[in-house]
């Protein structure tokens, strides 16, 4: 069946969630990122957001929620969840939550845990289409497991569109990177994955956080507490080299601020003036865009490693990394 890319109007969504009640595959727009978003509540519909991203049944997924109040029925909220939820949702931030007794969300999203990723998206659409199904929805990013995130519905169509129904087309996402993860699950607080909620933002309600470096490397048979964490991730195609203060006429060049070296065959400004937000809604159609070119290499210019700087950083280390031969 060829995908439908259908505008976001009332009348799609409410198409979506029946499509979404039955079990079906469809992807929709939220602040962060596109996600591929399925019946959280119902194992054959999980199972098959696995099947379409290619994702290895050890990585868990985010259940998605209107309301706190919806997502307090299947984790338990701590007094440091409820604060960090009062301060932060609707809005990019993930929590990872312990399942609770009649937790209602597939085994499969938690890939064997016993906790459960759980987010309040604050896009309208995302917004509108849970209300509409009225069910939780899992939602990962809706790319191809470990290639590079989708932040437009083109970038969906490119890497999964026959594999699914329906794109709900809400144009670009405004904050471009995934959610902050944190862990709330144990009494020392882990963020996970750096996101548009920054640590700093994080501290000021949780206190002394642990912040899982992205250079880590989880063992191969050791108990994900991370499973995300894979090294190798948001990859392009062409290989990335990261720190360029120089390319090659034969590059693609991911610039950053005002002084861009000259002859690259080919460059993408992610911010001229050196705004981290605006480098961080950009990033990833940037690295779609320069990836379709036949060069030898993506070459990138520093950012800064301080506020969503981070997070820009730690997709960027990821897609630079070796590549295994299969892809987490
Ligand atoms: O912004 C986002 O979070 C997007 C949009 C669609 O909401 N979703 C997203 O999902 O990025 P995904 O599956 O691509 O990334 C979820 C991350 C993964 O790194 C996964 O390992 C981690 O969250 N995660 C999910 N459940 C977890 C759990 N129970 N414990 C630890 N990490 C978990
Ligand atoms: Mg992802």
């Amino acid at each position: 069946m060829a995908t439908r890319i259908r505008t976001a109007s009332d009348e799609a969504i409410r198409e979506a969630a029946a499509l979404l009640q039955q079990g079906e595959l469809v992807a929709f727009p939220t602040e962060t990122v596109y996600g591929l978003g399925a019946d959280a509540t119902r194992d054959s519909a999980a199972a098959r957001i696995f099947e379409a991203k290619q994702r290895p049944s050890f990585n868990p997924l985010i259940a998605h929620f209107v309301s706190l109040e919806d997502a307090r029925t299947q984790v338990e909220f701590d007094s440091r969840a409820e604060a960090v939820a009062n301060a932060f949702w609707p809005g990019p931030l993930t929590l990872v939550l312990p399942r609770l007794a009649n937790c209602s969300i597939s085994r499969l999203c938690s890939a064997g845990l016993e906790t459960q990723a759980v987010r309040m998206p604050a896009h309208n659409i995302a917004r509108d289409l849970l209300t509409a199904c009225g069910l939780p929805l899992a939602a990962p990013s809706a790319n191809l497991s470990g290639r590079v995130s989708p932040t437009t519905a083109a970038h969906v169509a490119a890497q999964i569109g026959e594999t699914l129904t329906m794109i709900l087309d809400g144009g670009p996402c405004g904050v471009g990177l995934e959610s902050t993860v944190l862990d709330l699950s144990n009494p020392l607080a882990r963020l996970l994955r750096p996101g548009a909620i920054t640590q700093e933002m994080l501290m000021e309600v949780v206190g002394p956080l642990e912040v899982v470096s992205s250079d880590h490397v989880p063992s191969e048979g050791a108990a994900l507490t991370s499973p995300g964490q894979m090294i190798s991730h948001y990859a392009p195609t062409l290989p990335v080299r990261l720190n360029a203060g120089d390319v090659d006429q034969d590059e693609a060049l991911l610039a950053f601020g005002p002084d861009v070296p000259i002859g690259a065959a080919q460059t993408v400004n992610l911010s001229p003036t050196g705004d981290l937000v605006e480098a961080a809604a950009r990033l990833f159609d940037a690295l779609h865009c320069l990836d379709q070119k036949p060069l030898r290499a993506i070459a990138v210019m520093p950012i800064p490693e301080e506020g969503l700087g981070r997070a820009i950083n730690d997709r960027l280390r990821r897609a630079a990394a070796p590549r295994p031969p299969v892809q987490g």
